[in-house]
């Protein structure tokens, strides 16, 4: 009998499902019930300042701070420091203050691509150590200096943690790209920063498939003439190019440094590392964070939201080139001292037992994934996960979209086999750390509900007019205050940091997702209400979307959507306007998507592309979205109010087309 498969209702006013953490879960939790939670999360938001300033002593200062917050979320004038004075180093707390106690205990456990042709490679802490100086002194050779941004185009292997932390090492903020993206996706990256030195591989491997990340490379840098420095790590040996006097190959430059550096004593304000992101309009944002307040909040979160520890394997399946891999591989994590699973593969590669296989493999306690890769797994059927013990697993995480009750059950039933707590966790890449989430020893979870507030956490849901919503209610979500691992720009761009996110509701961060609060105080995210779709956990900007299609030279105009999608959440749905003399044909439509492709990267590639002659616009221009969303999801019946639109004769031809398509 499952502990935790009652269903309690009495406690809560809804009728729908709660799920208590069992009293075996609860007898060994950090935090072990709803009282204890309310009681430490009231105290974290009366008194910040000696909440913040007791949780900073978990990690090391160089020199201490005196100032725990100096925050202002004035509109025209935002500035957020927290420990402004202190002196730390991030790779010195995720890797060097380990030595003394866990030198030969297993930092990261790398589980290859293939598991049927490479062994999985444990990685001591002595050895994170060594490799993580020699990859700094590489930098360090080969010029990269403090305050330098060196930008990371690199698969899901070792020597990304190394070359991050590396990075970390010398006090050079990091910009990881993920391998997923196109070139001109790195290209315009790498010139927002500036950065000078890439760091990428020969190729990555992914299931079946190599990614060719130099030549992707070598293509972004026609771009980049700044860029003087490329390093090449060697994963499959295949065929590349070579630029003599820029490219070097990191195994050979191993060899030539030695195994010491010393680390560099930051600012706790200073950026560690800029992480490129979609918004609603233009090009990506690099998301800047900075190092002290961001090692407090992502170990802290890593401790209480995972209940993580001492001894524990934790496995978090997200890539590097994502905040959650950020976050919860590289940073949280290691700063705890923790044993992972460092994950190279795909969730259905051989087979879709693969992810559990890990599990069983390497005795895995904590899994965290995302909500697509349940769905994807929960429709190849439940005896991939029968076949597997997984008794080793206590609490399962999910996290980038909304997790709709059905995954979450089978998540709960079949993988956790009815005895580990879910914690579904909403963040952001701007928020550097979980924000709201069920405890998992103390707070009951509601399928599909994000929960409560972590600590120091105070959501605040509002009207489309700011107005504060009380008690049971439906709104915009934002943040009263500012806590440790909140980013403090966007890089070079301080303009559209504040505009972006302190201008709409004047005195708080505005996340961009919509909520509902229920009667028992749990907020359930329904999704972005600006123009940022999200993709199987991954952000993609309508605007970006739109832009890569009309810069083809066959289209006059395009308008994208998001609609609901089965497995990957939302899905990607264009209205595309051809030039007058060009005709709509099949080919036509596969080169539109091949071409998002090549000019995003593969997550982005359109899963409809509906020709038509124009789109339903207001009398001034714009482009009514709403109707279009509607069309999209296939909901005809009611699309609201018409009689602003140019010409309303557009939406009957738009709904003809629509249905002669499916
Ligand atoms: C957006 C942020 C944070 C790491 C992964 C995504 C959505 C994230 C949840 C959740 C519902 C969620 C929000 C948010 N989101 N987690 N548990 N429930 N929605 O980071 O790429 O910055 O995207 O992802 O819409 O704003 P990101």
């Amino acid at each position: 009998m499952a502990e935790q498969d009652t269903k309690v209702t009495a406690a809560y006013s809804g009728n729908e499902e709660v799920y208590p953490p069992s009293d075996s879960f609860r007898s060994k939790a950090h935090v072990a019930s709803m009282e204890e939670y309310e009681e430490m999360w009231q105290r974290s938001v009366d008194d910040p300042e000696s909440f913040w300033r007791e949780k900073a002593d978990r990690i090391d200062w160089f020199e201490p701070f005196e100032t725990v917050k100096n925050v202002s979320y004035e509109p025209r004038n935002v500035s957020i420091k927290w420990y402004e004075e202190g002196v730390l180093n991030a790779c010195y707390n995720a890797v060097d203050r380990h030595l003394d106690e866990r030198a030969d205990q297993t930092a990261f456990i790398y589980e290859p691509n293939d598991p049927n042709t490479e062994e999985a490679q444990h990685i001591t802490y002595a050895e994170l150590h060594e490799n993580v100086c020699k990859f700094a002194n590489i930098l360090k050779k080969n010029g990269v200096k403090k305050g330098d941004r060196v930008t990371i185009y690199l698969p899901m292997i070792p020597a990304a943690a190394y070359a991050m932390l590396a990075c970390a090492r010398i006090g050079a903020p990091h910009s990881v790209v993920f391998a997923g993206f196109s070139p001109d996706s790195l290209s315009d990256r790498i010139l927002d920063c500036e950065s000078t030195f890439l760091i990428t591989a020969d190729e990555g491997v992914r299931a079946t498939k190599t990614v060719p990340l130099k030549e992707n490379a070598d293509q972004a840098l026609e771009k980049c003439p700044d860029v003087e420095t490329v390093l090449v790590v060697q994963r499959t040996g295949g065929d590349i190019d070579w630029t003599e006097g820029r490219d070097i190959w990191y195994h050979e430059e191993l060899s030539t440094v030695d195994a010491e550096c010393e680390c560099e004593p930051m600012n706790a304000e200073d950026p560690l590392f800029i992480l490129y992101t979609s918004g609603s309009t233009g090009k990506p944002k690099g998301v800047l964070h900075t190092t002290g307040g961001y090692c407090v909040f992502t170990s802290l979160t890593h401790e209480y939201v995972f209940d993580y520890h001492e001894g524990d394997v934790f496995w978090c399946t997200a890539d590097v080139g994502w905040i959650t891999g950020h976050s919860y591989i590289v940073y949280g994590p290691l700063i705890n001292g923790a044993t992972q699973v460092f994950f190279e593969g795909t969730p259905t590669y051989p087979d879709a037992s693969r992810l559990w296989d890990v599990v069983d493999k390497h005795d895995v306690n904590i899994f965290y994934t995302a909500p697509t890769a349940i769905r994807a797994l929960m429709r190849q059927g439940d005896e991939y996960v029968e076949k597997t013990d997984r008794s080793s697993l206590r609490v399962l995480g999910t996290v980038g979209e909304p997790i709709n009750p059905e995954a979450w059950r089978w998540y709960y039933n079949k993988v956790g086999n009815g005895k580990c707590p879910i914690v579904d966790t909403w963040w952001q890449t701007e928020t550097g750390g979980i924000m709201i989430t069920p405890l998992p020893g103390a707070v009951a979870q509601k399928p599909g509900a994000a929960s409560k507030p972590f600590f120091g956490i105070q959501p605040e849901v509002v009207d489309n007019a700011g107005n504060i919503q009380e008690g049971a209610c439906e709104g915009v979500l934002t943040i009263a205050d500012s806590w440790p691992g909140q980013m403090r720009t966007v890089y070079k761009n301080h303009e559209r940091f504040q505009n972006t996110y302190f201008s709409q509701f004047p005195g708080k961060y505005f996340t961009g997702d919509g909520c509902r609060r229920d009667e028992d105080g749990y907020y359930w995210i329904t999704g972005r209400v600006d123009d940022v779709l999200n993709v199987s956990g991954h952000r993609i900007g309508t605007a970006e979307l739109e832009s890569a299609l009309v810069a083809h030279d066959q289209v006059a105009e395009a308008a994208v959507v998001g609609f609901p999608h089965e497995v990957k959440g939302q899905g990607i749905y264009a209205y595309v306007t051809l030039l007058k003399d060009v005709d709509p044909s099949e080919e036509l439509r596969d080169e539109l998507v091949q071409y998002v492709r090549e000019h995003i990267g593969p997550i982005a590639k359109p899963d409809f592309i509906q020709f038509t002659p124009s789109l339903p616009k207001t009398r001034s221009g714009k482009i009514m979205r709403r109707i279009i969303r509607k069309i999209a999801a296939g909901e005809f019946d009611d699309l609201g109010d018409t009689s602003t639109l140019a010409d309303p004769g557009v939406v009957e031809e738009l709904i003809d087309e629509r249905k002669g398509m499916s």
